[in-house]
């Protein structure tokens, strides 16, 4: 399941932490890489310290948005890495690490933030190899996608401009994506049932087996 959040930061905000990237030290992406993704990793990585603000915007942004909640089940986050891509530069297919970082963290969701207007650059967008083929996402400045880090993905040769992105992942109470999606779905059923009928005994229902199912998959 890829799901768009559009938007996950706007205003202030989002004025903020595009800046914060734009005006960051850059080094050379690879050096973040696992060792088959090295390979093929063809960007820039901000130093976290000159990001360290604009990581804590994310963080907080994703921890207080409803829909990043339902979705992901976050039990922790990974570091949050920004990312630029001028022309010429891209990263191909590969999977993320499935345990990364110091504690262990299983990433079992990824997301990409963007940052800049998508009429700023050509190309750079980021195409996930799912069970339907391939998916090409390229959103508004603030809009966040997120999706299972089980998939092969790739970002697409920027041709004009510059991208600048955070990326990161989750570690959910749930490993399984077939379940997440299952939860994200009965979630959203039993608000919509909420708002139509109140705490009804069809809500009821639904709230019990939504309980019940994340009790038998929640591994927390
Ligand atoms: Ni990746």
């Amino acid at each position: 399941m890829i799901v768009c959040i559009a938007p996950l930061l706007e205003g202030e905000a989002l004025a903020r932490a595009g800046a914060l990237a734009r005006a960051a030290r850059y080094r050379d992406g690879a050096e973040t890489a696992g060792w088959h993704a090295r390979a093929v990793k063809h960007n820039r990585q901000a130093e976290p310290a000159d990001v360290a603000e604009a990581a804590a915007i994310v963080a907080a942004a994703l921890q207080a948005h409803p829909v990043f909640q339902s979705a992901v089940l976050p039990q922790r986050l990974s570091p949050i890495l920004f990312n630029r891509y001028a022309p010429g530069m891209d990263y191909g297919p590969h999977v993320d690490d499935a345990v990364m970082g110091t504690p262990r963290l299983r990433s079992d969701v990824s997301f990409t933030l963007f940052l800049d207007d998508p009429a700023g650059y050509e190309g750079g967008e980021l195409v996930i190899d799912s069970a339907g083929g391939e998916e090409s996402v390229k959103l508004a400045a603030g809009a966040c996608v997120v999706y299972p880090a089980t998939h092969l993905h790739r970002v697409a040769p920027v041709v004009r401009g510059t991208r600048h992105a955070a990326v990161g992942w989750a570690q959910s109470l749930v490993r399984d994506a077939a379940a997440r999606e299952i939860l994200f779905d009965l979630d959203t059923a039993r608000r919509a049932v909420f708002e139509r009928l109140g705490k009804s005994e069809t809500f009821d229902r639904l709230a019990k087996t939504y309980a019940n199912l994340l009790r038998r998959w929640a591994e927390p």
